[in-house]
């Protein structure tokens, strides 16, 4: 049972990820500056981590900032680093205090030093932690991802025989962990930008109209009933 729904454990996502896209319009429709739709959706993302809690997903992987956010007005880039550091700052303790495993999936070097310093130490602190792990995407993109995966295989010599896919995992940010078996974009639109291409592979796509601040408990729970629903057959025909 999950919720006030009748879905069997088994069929709830063991891993989702979230492509947190609406906060320009979420603030814009009210007329306030953009950087208050992502600080809304600062207080949002609070609200879905109780939800993962309370529903048992157990990895969170969250696109906080691409490798295409570059190119976003100035105020804005250094306005989405400085959330990043506040959350660090302010809700380290609590994360922990609360069993939650931080990930950083993505470039650090491109991160100021102090910042770099903050994730390092934020990932370090939290890293025997079980309740829930929560990837945080920053500064990430999936081509440069497997770019980086493909520099380092051959760096290490790896002869051409031995590259399969779980060696491709293990040189991805995600090492060890199980791929995503949802992708949950908000805001409307249907593409992947650039998140998880490979670990995406198999993974269910559910797109939601809802700007990501308003994408509260029981829209997530939406998305996990329809998600039960659906029938995953990688690539083999229907169960009879
Ligand atoms: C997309 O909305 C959202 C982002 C580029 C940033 C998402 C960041 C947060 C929700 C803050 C949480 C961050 C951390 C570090 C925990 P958009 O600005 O593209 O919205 P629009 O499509 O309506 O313009």
């Amino acid at each position: 049972m999950v919720g006030e729904s009748a879905i069997p454990p088994e069929k709830v996502p063991h891993h989702i990820a979230i492509i947190m896209d609406g906060n320009g319009r979420w603030a814009r429709s009210r007329g306030l500056p953009r950087l208050a739709g992502h600080r809304a959706g600062v207080e949002n993302l609070r609200r879905i981590l109780r939800a993962c809690t309370e529903f048992e997903i157990r990895i969170l992987t969250i696109y906080a900032f691409s490798t295409e956010n570059w190119g976003r007005p100035e105020a804005e880039v250094r306005g989405l680093m400085n959330i990043l550091e506040t959350v660090i700052d302010r809700e380290l303790n609590h994360l922990h205090a609360n069993g939650v495993q931080l990930r950083h999936i993505g470039d650090l070097d491109g991160l100021s030093p102090t910042l770099q310093e903050k994730v390092l130490h934020a990932v370090e602190m939290t890293r025997n932690n079980d309740q829930l792990t929560l990837n945080i995407a920053f500064n990430y993109g999936g081509r440069q991802e497997l770019i980086r995966a493909f520099r380092r295989i051959i760096e290490d010599g790896v002869p051409p025989g031995e590259i399969d896919e779980t060696l491709i995992d293990y040189y991805l940010y995600t090492a060890g962990q199980p791929d995503p078996d949802m992708i949950v974009r908000t805001g409307g639109e249907m593409r992947l930008s650039n998140f998880l291409l490979w670990q995406a592979s198999y993974a269910e796509y559910y797109s939601t109209p809802v700007f990501w601040p308003d994408f509260d408990r029981d829209q997530l729970l939406k998305a996990i009933e329809q998600f039960a629903r659906r029938e995953r057959r990688y690539g083999l025909v229907p169960s009879s």
